[in-house]
Parts: structure tokens; C-alpha cells; sequence
């Protein structure tokens, strides 16, 4: 070689190190079909930037036809010229693996694959035969396969590889007379998209180009004005960029052609569902009168995987969903399905504290059972289910978009036309009946009539939402489509029900269909306001209802007409509810409030029922799901204080018991000396507690049982006694003369 063109070489290398060049310094490149036209230019370039190049051209004609050395060997020399390092290989693309075995036996290793190699055999569609066929696949699809296949596990090693598939504009587009060459070429995108999915952790890249070039392919295609501006020399520097290891693009395609690039993809519209519910029929018919929608693109779009592209097919599932679908209706209101099965029904009772502890609820709590029926409350879920999966409430306020974490359920009437059932098909028919403008916020009553497959009406509820910040709207502040709540007489409460709830009582609850985590998640109770996830309002409405039909309906869920509520303040799961109530003629009013710190939680309530069945008791307290070994001491304590008013009244103090487990708190109970009461919880605010014990459940079975002295209990700090000692001491003498 000429002294002068290799100090040249040399010299104009060590400037380009010096620039911010894109150098290949180290790196190996199999280029195939670089004998001529695209794959020599790449070469070329890849070489001058400090490449190893494997030039591999079979050296047949344009039809694949024949085969010579002379290709590689011209653009070799001509790497060679130039100071560059480059080795000819005349493999035909389809033993793509003796190519790679040469870069491995010359330079050592693999980096970079161009898959160029192509031929055309061009005939019209009728014409194609099965070698023009197999011609065009063998070299275009099985060469980039076999090529690429042989230097992946090589990739892999070293966590790095860049690869080139070659498609074109006939494949993107078609384009006449070339129907297995646009089949190959878009075959060849397939491949790429996949070999980049399954590559990426590897960190090997496979890119589509699109060329288009003046060469001996397109000599005779393209018009010879743009041929003259077509060079091959203006495409290489965008695949060079492409392979190199700063580019991060990965199963991306790159259309080129004259100095010009861009980048290409598919996209998806918006489409249209063709069915609104699982049941529908979806024909022809029905296809061809959403066809406007289906095919429009103007909210099209790019899907980046294959799991984006099934994410949204699934969102759109989600509507069709057997329990609960959605159909908004021109009227802007909306129909929902809920299929009611035995299951849904029960788990509903046990969210709203139904226990097989207590023998009358096991009707609500098994499907054998011969009077099985569902709580009629329960009746309140198909309406609320298909609004929550609903937007109509976003957009009730005009002019506004009113967002989830915004909205409270403010009241709630529920009115039963005949006996909620624990199976079959419900459809509920939703409609915003008015918004009322209440100045700090809005309040949208949304209606719903509820309809059993038979066609008749079930439920009729109207549901309260108030929007917080969306009022001053110049809307009206009342309407007579507004079911109003309605206070208590003024006297004492005729009688009452306590109860505790469980801990896991949201946990439950939620199952019937609101999971808002405000209800479960502690950080998202905390980004609600809340220090705890507090207890859905319909689960404590829930638990009102079955105290008041216990207490005045003869606990029977077909004398349940209707109940209303305003809910006031949140209950944390293991509270104790108070439901207390009056009664007048066969509407039952009451106001529920939480024992533990006297707030009143749901106010204006009342139950209509059809016939009042009284308990006779005017005070109850429940077993609690979740019961403690000490509540049957208490129990037995009420009975026993009741045989005994005049003894306990003798000692007359207040005692509240704190039942602890694991050193935490878990309930309280009241033993009211004064009164001759004993109930769960604290007294009311106006009553002085006189004694406070606080003691572990187990300890107090055992203090009771004898097995633990009480002075034992009190030195060993078992027993924990505030304010009045000597009291205690005379309630031990009750007791055991009581034989507690
Ligand atoms: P070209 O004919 O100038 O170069 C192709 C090279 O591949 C030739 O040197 C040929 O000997 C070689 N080759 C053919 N079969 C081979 C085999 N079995 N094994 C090894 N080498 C083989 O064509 P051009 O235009 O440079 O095409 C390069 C690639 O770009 C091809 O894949 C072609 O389909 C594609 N392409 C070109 C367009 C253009 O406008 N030039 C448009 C779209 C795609």
C-alpha cells in the first residue's frame, strides 16, 4: 500500500479520536449484501469510524441468481485503502452462521449485525412462483434469522449487541408487482419487534430501516432525477448511529431516504365497543353500523407493547363485566346489571356484623338454611355498585369535573317495593334526578330503580353525593325530588342496641363491591385526612338497620319498608355503635353514635316498617362478631346486677372496665351501679365514671373463675385501678355473692 496514503489514514484517525466522533474502535460488524449498493456504503462508514468489518456479499445477481467474490473483495480493498480493517466473506446470507464464524475467527468477536442482503424477483401476484417466493424468503427472512440466531448467544455473553433489519416502503405500503418481497420485508419487522422485546435485557438492540436508495435494485424503479439524489452514502450515518452503543432506540423503525429521516409506527384508534354487556349478540349488522367509529383515527395512537396493546383491550373488558355493566343511555343516565348470587348476599351480611354467634342471623349467613334471605340493606349494593363504575356523577355539576377524592356520600334512602332476593339478575336504571347548589359544595342526588328479571321493580334509592368545592354554581339550593331526613322526637330513646364492630369490619365490607382504600389503606387514610382507614357510612347503616328490625321488626327482613339516614361522622372499624331509637306508629326514627366518644354518626334516620313486631327489650347489646371471652362475664354480670338492683344500687358508684389484649385496648364496659345498668362502652358524657379497671380478657375469666387473686392481679400490675379503690372492693363482695 502507497506510504503516503497510509500515514494519511493514520493521521486523519487520530484527529477524529480527538473530535466527538462516534467511533466503533474495538467493535466487530457483520454488514451482509456489502458488495454493493446500501451495504457497501455502511461498510464504508462503519470502517471509518474504526470498525472491524466482515464484508459479506454472495455476488449474484440482482435475482439471487449465480455468485463471485469480486463484490466483497472491491469494498475490502477499498476499507483496506483507507487504513481501515475489514475481511471479505462470500457465504450466502442463508448459512448465516459461517458468517459469523468468520468475524469470530478474524477479529474475535461480534458487536454489530447489518442485515441488508436482498434480491428482488418481481412479478405480479398471479404470476409469483413457488422460487420467486422462496428466493425472496430464503434471503431476506431466513438470512437475518439464521445471521442473527448464530451471533445472539455471543450477544448475550458479552451483554451487548445492535442489530439492523432491513423492511421497505412495499412492505409498509405494497406496491405492485412485489407481493413476496413487501410479504418478506414486512416479515422482517416481526421479527425485530420481538428480537428487541426479548433482547432488551441484554442490552441488544434491534432496529428497523426503511430505505430508500439509488442501486441496481431501484435503477430500473426509480425516475432518474431522484435516482441522481438517492445516494446510499446519505443513509449509512443514520444506520451507523443507529448501531452504535450510545443509541438506546430499541424496536423502533427509522424511514430514510436522501439526507431526510423519520421515524415510523403503527397506531391503534380508539375503536368502539361492539357489545355493552356480556350478553349481547354482536352480528354483522351491529358491526357495520359502528363501523364509522371503529375506523376512525383521529384519537389514534401508539402502543408501546404488547401488554399496553392487551391493558386497554382488558380496560374495555372491564365494562362488560356479568356483575356489573354499564350502559350510559342518551337520557344521561345510566343502566347497570348485578348478577345477585347466595355469595354476594352473605358477604354482605357478614360486612354489616351478621355472626353465627347470634342463632338468628345464621338465616343471612347460610344458603340451606330454610328461611335463607337477604338483609333487606343489602338492596342499597346493585344501585351503588353501577354508580361507582360509573362516571355520571364526574359530570352531574355543570361546568365542572368534579374529582373522586372530592365526593362524600352525604344521605341515603333505600325503599324495598318487594323483598330483595339473594339471587338472579338485577338491572338498576341510574339517573341524576337534580344538583343543588349548597355554596361550599354541591349535592347531586342520583336515582335509582332497581327491576328484577321478571321486569318488576325491587328497589327504589336515592343516593346523596356532596361534592366539597363544587357549589356557587348559580344553582338552586333545594328540590322537591329530595327524600328529606327527619329528626327524633324529643324524648329519651325508647330503646337502644349496642354493638361492636370488628376490626376487620371494612375489610369485610368492602367485598360487596366499594373498594376505596380510604377503607383499607392506611397511607391512602392519611392522604384522606383520616389517621386510620375509617368504616364505609353504608356498613354502619347496615348495622342500624338489622338492630332496629331486631328491636321493632321481629327480625324479619320482609317487614323492612324503607330507611333513610344522613351520614355525620366516620366510625374506625372496632368501634362500638349505639343505635338508639323511637318509635312512632311504624316508622322507627334513630340516631346511631359511637360508644367509645359519644359522636353521633348517622342523624334524621328512620326505618319504615310494615308492621311493628317490639322486642320487649329496651336495651340490647349484641354479641359482636368478634367477641371477647370477657363479654359473657359482663353478660352474666347484667343478669345477675338485674336479680340484684337493690345490693348494687347500695354501692353506688360508676365502673368502666378497659379489656385489653396483647396490652392493647380492644373494649370497654360499663358498669353503672347507680342505675343498675351494665352495657359495652363508655358511659354517656354526662355520667362521672368513679373507677377505671383495665385488664387483660384472659386475666378477667380468670379473676372471675378464681384462678387469679385479685391483690395478686393489682401487685403484679395486672390489674390496673384509677380513682376510687375502696369501691372495687365492695364490687367484689357482689360479685361474689352474685356468684360471678
Ligand atoms: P443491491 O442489490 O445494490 O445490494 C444488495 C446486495 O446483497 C448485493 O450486493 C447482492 O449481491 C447481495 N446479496 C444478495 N443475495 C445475497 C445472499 N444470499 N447472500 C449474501 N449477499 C447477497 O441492493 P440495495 O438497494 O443496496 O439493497 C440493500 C437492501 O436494502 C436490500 O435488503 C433491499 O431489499 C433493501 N431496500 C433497498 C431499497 C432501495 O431503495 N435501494 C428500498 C427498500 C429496501
Amino acid at each position: 500500500m502507497n506510504l503516503f496514503i497510509i500515514m494519511l489514514s493514520a493521521m486523519r484517525r487520530a484527529i477524529n479520536k480527538m473530535t466527538d466522533q462516534l467511533r466503533y474502535d474495538g467493535r466487530v460488524v457483520v454488514v451482509t449484501g456489502a458488495g454493493a449498493g446500501l451495504g457497501k456504503a455502511y461498510a464504508l462508514l462503519f470502517a471509518e469510524r474504526g470498525a472491524s468489518v466482515v464484508v459479506n456479499d454472495l455476488g449474484g445477481g440482482r435475482d439471487g441468481q449465480g455468485k463471485s467474490c469480486n463484490a466483497a473483495d472491491v469494498v475490502v480493498n477499498e476499507i483496506k485503502l483507507k487504513g481501515g480493517k475489514a475481511i471479505a466473506d462470500y457465504n450466502s446470507v442463508v448459512e448465516g452462521d459461517k458468517i459469523i464464524q468468520t468475524a469470530l475467527e478474524n477479529f474475535g468477536r461480534i458487536d454489530v449485525i447489518v442485515n441488508n442482503a436482498g434480491i428482488l424477483r418481481d412479478k405480479s401476484f398471479a404470476r409469483i412462483s413457488d422460487t420467486d417466493w422462496n428466493l425472496i424468503f430464503d434471503v431476506h427472512v431466513k438470512g437475518s434469522f439464521k445471521t442473527t440466531q448464530s451471533a445472539w448467544p455471543h450477544f448475550k455473553k458479552q451483554n451487548y449487541g445492535r442489530i439492523i433489519m432491513t423492511s421497505s416502503n412495499s412492505g409498509l405500503y405494497g406496491n405492485f408487482g412485489q407481493a413476496n418481497y413487501s410479504a418478506a420485508k414486512m416479515a422482517l419487522v416481526g421479527l425485530a419487534n420481538t428480537l428487541a422485546v426479548e433482547g432488551a435485557n441484554n442490552n441488544i438492540h434491534c432496529n428497523v430501516i426503511v430505505p430508500t436508495a439509488a442501486s441496481r435494485l431501484t435503477e430500473d424503479v426509480l425516475p432518474p432525477d431522484l435516482y441522481a439524489e438517492l445516494r446510499p452514502e446519505l443513509i449509512a450515518p443514520v444506520v451507523v448511529w443507529m448501531c452504535h452503543e450510545n443509541c438506546e432506540e430499541n424496536g423502533i423503525i427509522i424511514d430514510s431516504a436522501a439526507g431526510w429521516a423519520s421515524k415510523c409506527h403503527i397506531v391503534r384508534g380508539k375503536g368502539q365497543l361492539l357489545r355493552k354487556k356480556k350478553s349481547d349478540l354482536v352480528t354483522p349488522e351491529v358491526v357495520q353500523n359502528n363501523w364509522g367509529p371503529v375506523t376512525d383515527m383521529s384519537e389514534a395512537e401508539h402502543l408501546g407493547s404488547i401488554q399496553e396493546a392487551t391493558a386497554s383491550l382488558m380496560g374495555y373488558l372491564e365494562n362488560l363485566r356479568d356483575s356489573s355493566a354499564v350502559e350510559k343511555s342518551s337520557k344521561g343516565s345510566i343502566e347497570t346489571i348485578f348478577n345477585v348470587t347466595e355469595r354476594d348476599s352473605i358477604i354482605y351480611a357478614l360486612g354489616v356484623g351478621a355472626t353465627v354467634k347470634r342463632e338468628g342471623d345464621l338465616k343471612y349467613l347460610y344458603e340451606s338454611h330454610e328461611e335463607f334471605s337477604a338483609l333487606p340493606t343489602f338492596g342499597i349494593i346493585p344501585g351503588m355498585v353501577g354508580l361507582l363504575s360509573s362516571d355520571l356523577v364526574m359530570s352531574a355539576v355543570p361546568g365542572k369535573t368534579i374529582e373522586l377524592s372530592r365526593i362524600l356520600h352525604g344521605e341515603q334512602y333505600l325503599e324495598l317495593r318487594k323483598p330483595m332476593p339473594s339471587n338472579g339478575k338485577l338491572i338498576s336504571h341510574i339517573r341524576i334526578a337534580d344538583v343543588l347548589d349548597k355554596g361550599k359544595g354541591a349535592v347531586i342526588l342520583c336515582d335509582v330503580e332497581t327491576f328484577d328479571e321478571t321486569g318488576e321493580q325491587v328497589v327504589y334509592e336515592q343516593i346523596s353525593i356532596f361534592a366539597v368545592g363544587n357549589g356557587n354554581f348559580n344553582g338552586k339550593r333545594n328540590s322537591d325530588k329530595e327524600i328529606p331526613t327527619v329528626d327524633p322526637p324529643k324524648r329519651k330513646p325508647d330503646a337502644s342496641v349496642t354493638e361492636k364492630t370488628s376490626r376487620d369490619q371494612a375489610a369485610i365490607y368492602r367485598l360487596s363491591g366499594d373498594l376505596n382504600p380510604l377503607h383499607i389503606d392506611p397511607q391512602f387514610s392519611i392522604l384522606g385526612g383520616f389517621s386510620v382507614p375509617i368504616l364505609h357510612g353504608l356498613c354502619f347503616l347496615g348495622f342500624s338497620a338489622r338492630h332496629v328490625l331486631l328491636q321493632y321488626g321481629g327480625d324479619d327482613p320482609t317487614n323492612f319498608k324503607a330507611i333513610k339516614v344522613r351520614f355525620t361522622k366516620p366510625v374506625i372499624p372496632g368501634e362500638t355503635l349505639k343505635t338508639d331509637m323511637w318509635q312512632q306508629g311504624n316508622r322507627i326514627h334513630f340516631q346511631t353514635s359511637v360508644v367509645e366518644n359519644g359522636n353521633v354518626v348517622l342523624s334524621g334516620a328512620y326505618i319504615d316498617l310494615h308492621k311493628v313486631i317490639a322486642s320487649g327489650n329496651p336495651v340490647q347489646h349484641l354479641t359482636s362478631a368478634e367477641s371477647l371471652k370477657s363479654n359473657s362475664i359482663f353478660k352474666a354480670m347484667q343478669e345477675q346486677i338485674k336479680e340484684n338492683v337493690e345490693k348494687a344500687k347500695k354501692i353506688n358508684g360508676v365502673f368502666l372496665y378497659i379489656i385489653t389484649k396483647s396490652g392493647n385496648a380492644v373494649s370497654k364496659w360499663t358498669v353503672d351501679l347507680k342505675k343498675g345498668e351494665v352495657y359495652e362502652g363508655e358511659p354517656a358524657s354526662n355520667i362521672k365514671v368513679d373507677t377505671t379497671l383495665t385488664i387483660d380478657d384472659q386475666d378477667m375469666v380468670d379473676l372471675v373463675t378464681g384462678k387469679l387473686n385479685p391483690q395478686v392481679a393489682f401487685i403484679k400490675g395486672k390489674l390496673k385501678i384509677k380513682g376510687n379503690v375502696m369501691l372495687t372492693q365492695k364490687l367484689q363482695s357482689l360479685m361474689t355473692q352474685a356468684k360471678l
